[in-house]
Order: C-alpha cells, then structure tokens, then sequence
C-alpha cells in the first residue's frame, strides 16, 4: 500500500515554465534572424552534488530557452549563482564573485545576473542581495528552480524579481535536462533531510524527505544506461531513508537491488548514508550487487559520543565501527572515505583526541575535514562553549596530518 505521496511539479506549473521559456527562445531566435549571436547563459555552481543535479535541470530549461552555454562571464548575457550555504566560507565567496559583477553589469546593463540555490533559502540572505546587491535581478530558492525561465522573461522586461518559497514543495519531475558530468551522471533519489544535525543548514534550505517514485528513477538509470553512461551516481542527502515517505516496504537496499539489474556496463555508486540509518541489508545489497563500487562514503562527524549526542546524530562511536567491521567483513576491499567537523561547540582536547582514535582505527582511504562553522538559525549556533579559532586551526591540521600518514600507507600498500 501505498502511503500519502509527495507531489511532482504540477502539470500547470510544468506549462508555465514551458510558456515562457517559448518566448524566450522566440526572442533570441529573432536575435539571430537580424544577425546578432544567440544569447549565452553561465551557471556557476557551488556546493554539493545536489547542486550539480539542479544546475543541470537549468541547463536543460536554458537550452529549452534558446540560449547558448557561455564560456566566461565576460562572454555570457545571463550569469547565474547557484549556490551553497553549509559553510560561511561558501557565502562570502559567491557574494565576492557577485559583488565583483557591478562593474561588468555598469558596462553591459543588457547582462542578467541571477542567484539561487541554498543560501536563497535563508530570509537574511535574500533580503542582503534585494537591498545591497542592486545589480542582481533574477532570485530564487531551491523549490522554485523551475521557474526559471520565468524569472529570465521578468529580467528582459526590467523587473526585479524574488520567488522563494519554504517547506516541502514539488519534486522537479518531467524537467529537461543537459547533463554537465560526461561520462558520470548523477540520478537525485530523493530531496531534503529530517535529520536536523545540530550544526547542519541543509535541512531548512532543501525542506523534508522526499522521495522519488521508484519507477521514475528506474527509468532514467534504464536510459543512462542504454546510452552506454560509465558512471551513476545515486544522490541524496540520506540515501538510506528512499521510501520511507512513500512506500510501506520498499527501501534503498531494494532499490539498489533494482537497479543493479540493469543491463550495462555502469558503476554505481550513492551518497550520502547516515550512519545511523545505514542497514546492514544495504551493505548485503552492495557486496551482492554487479555494479556497486566497492565505495562507502559513511560521515562520522565525531569521534566522541558526548559531541555526537550534541550534534544529534544518533549514533555512538562503537555502533559506528560495529557497522564498518561488518561492511569489511562483506567487502574486504572496501574503500571507507568520511567527513569530520572539529572545533563543534564545547569539543574539548579529549573529544577531539576521541577522533583522531577513530581516524586511526578506522582508516579511511580519503577524508573530507571541515571547520566548524556557525549557521544562524541552526541549535549549535547559540550553544554556549564555542571553540576558539586557533583552536579550531590547530585541530584540523593535527587531524589532516594523521590521515596524511594513512593515506600514504595505502599507496605503499598498493
Ligand atoms: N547529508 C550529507 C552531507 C551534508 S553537508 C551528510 O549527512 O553527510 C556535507 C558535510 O559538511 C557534512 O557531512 C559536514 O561534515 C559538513 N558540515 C555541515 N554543516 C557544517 C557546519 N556548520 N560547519 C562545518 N561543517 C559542516
Ligand atoms: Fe545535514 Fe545531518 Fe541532514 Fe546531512 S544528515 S544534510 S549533516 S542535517
Ligand atoms: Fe550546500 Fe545546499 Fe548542498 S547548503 S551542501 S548546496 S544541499
């Protein structure tokens, strides 16, 4: 049975976007008619693969618009930011990059510059770019991507426009595309997270769980793979919770079986698993699968069980490693790779020794560490017992030193 779906783009919606992006391309097709050169659009893209999925989709509308990928900035008429809020660092770059765009548009004020993606999801930020940020005139969040070509067709006519949106909305079902990975594709299974990590934006810009109907990504992995595409990546923020919005029974290991048996010569791979809902079902479906790399990217954050309980994870440090013996146990060749944040509120020399333990014991072919970083509107934000900078520094170069060393014995190993 199945259970209250999430909904696709309405069909009227889906029209809209058509609609406009119709006129648009009538437009630059009378651009070319009078000898001028069809118009260039830029995305540049920040952020996760997520992101990279979304970008594509535009791709697909911009195309569906009439208009050329540019090379540049200099060389594009429509230059958009789809961008990426998880750390301030990714912030202040893409408003660097916008802000340095006021001259150009100053020169050319027939240039179009967009903003979109994740940091258009937070109030503050959408309220900076209408006020400060002048030379910006499309806006929108990541439930409203499609109404891109929209947005454009409102630019061209002068208007500055904002349509952002909160909580769940459509799935973006039934969108062109134009793949930007060659010969890697990445295949979204499901949007938004539930889980709410303390210091984690993600779930209030990309909204609740939703899940993609099985059939729908079925028959995009069919045709990627009958075009003979050497890579699929399954995309999620936590792949090990497909189904649970949608279906009594029917969860990511079954999916991965699914797809497995597919014809082709295609690896798969997925990201991201959560270790507290990674099954040991999953890991069966892996070792027993033709396709899935030997791959496991599991984040553990944390070492230490006090700052994996602040961080809200659900997890503990043994149940992690409990869960990674029996991933070995299946595969011993499997290639482990995990993010760790240092400096979380209150972490103290202890806490982070509890990690560089469990980078030791674990061994992790590839590491991604992060900094910290204050997220206004997250819990960790106000917690009291912020970690020092320097702090913060010293850690992680101790902590990227000692998976230096690791790294380095897997290529003597090899
Ligand atoms: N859903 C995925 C990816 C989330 S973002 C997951 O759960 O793993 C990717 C990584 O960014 C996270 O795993 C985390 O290590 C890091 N990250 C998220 N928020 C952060 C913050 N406020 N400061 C520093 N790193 C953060
Ligand atoms: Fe963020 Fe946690 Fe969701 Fe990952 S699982 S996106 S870290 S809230
Ligand atoms: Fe960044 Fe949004 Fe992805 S905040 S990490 S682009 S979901």
């Amino acid at each position: 049975m199945e259970k209250k779906l999430p909904a696709a783009i309405p069909a009227e919606e889906l029209e809209k976007m058509e609609h406009y992006a119709a006129l648009l391309a009538a437009r630059a097709d009378e651009l070319v008619a009078r000898g001028e050169r069809r118009p260039r659009a830029l995305i540049e893209t920040y952020g996760c693969q997520q992101n990279v999925a979304d970008s594509d989709r535009m791709r697909g509308m911009l195309e569906l618009c009439g208009y050329d990928e540019a090379e540049s900035r200099k060389d594009a008429d429509f230059i958009l930011f789809n961008t990426c809020a998880v750390r301030e660092h990714a912030e202040l770059r893409v408003l660097g990059n916008i802000g340095a765009l006021k001259h150009e548009k100053e020169e050319r004020p027939g240039l179009v510059i967009g903003i979109c993606g994740c940091m258009m999801q937070q109030e503050h930020r959408v309220r900076e770019i209408m006020e400060k940020y002048r030379h910006v005139s499309v806006v929108f969040g990541t439930h409203t991507f499609y109404k891109l070509p929209e947005l454009l067709y409102s630019a061209l006519e002068g208007e500055r426009r904002a349509e952002v949106t909160n909580g769940e909305t459509a799935i973006p079902e039934g969108l062109p595309v134009k793949r930007s990975g060659g010969d890697r594709a990445f295949v979204t299974i499901m949007y938004g997270c539930n889980n709410f990590c303390t210091y984690c934006i993600v779930p209030y810009t990309r909204g609740r769980e939703r899940s993609r109907e099985r059939e729908k990504i079925l028959e995009e992995v069919r045709s990627l793979a009958a075009a003979g595409i050497g890579e699929i990546m399954l995309l999620g923020q936590n792949v090990n919770s497909y189904g649970k919005d949608r279906y009594e029974d029917y969860r990511f290991a079954d999916l991965l079986r699914e797809i497995d048996g597919v014809p082709g010569d295609f690896t798969l791979k997925f990201m991201t698993s959560h270790p507290k809902d990674l099954t040991r079902e999953v890991i069966d479906a892996m070792a027993e699968s033709r396709h899935v790399a030997r791959e496991l990217h599991l984040p553990v954050q944390s070492g230490s069980d006090r700052i994996l309980k602040k961080m809200n994870r659900h997890y503990t440090a043994e149940s992690y490693k409990q869960l990674i013996a029996y991933a070995r146990e299946r595969m011993p060749d499997i290639r482990l790779t995990s993010d760790i944040i240092v400096g979380f509120p209150t972490e103290t020399e202890e806490d982070f020794e509890a990690t560089l333990a469990l980078v030791r014991e674990v061994r992790y072919f590839n590491l991604f560490t992060f900094i910290y970083s204050k997220r206004s509107g997250t819990p960790a934000a106000t917690m009291e017992g912020q970690v020092e900078e320097s702090v913060k520094k010293e850690r992680i170069a101790r902590l990227i030193e000692v998976q230096t060393e690791i790294r380095k014995q897997y290529y003597w190993e090899e």
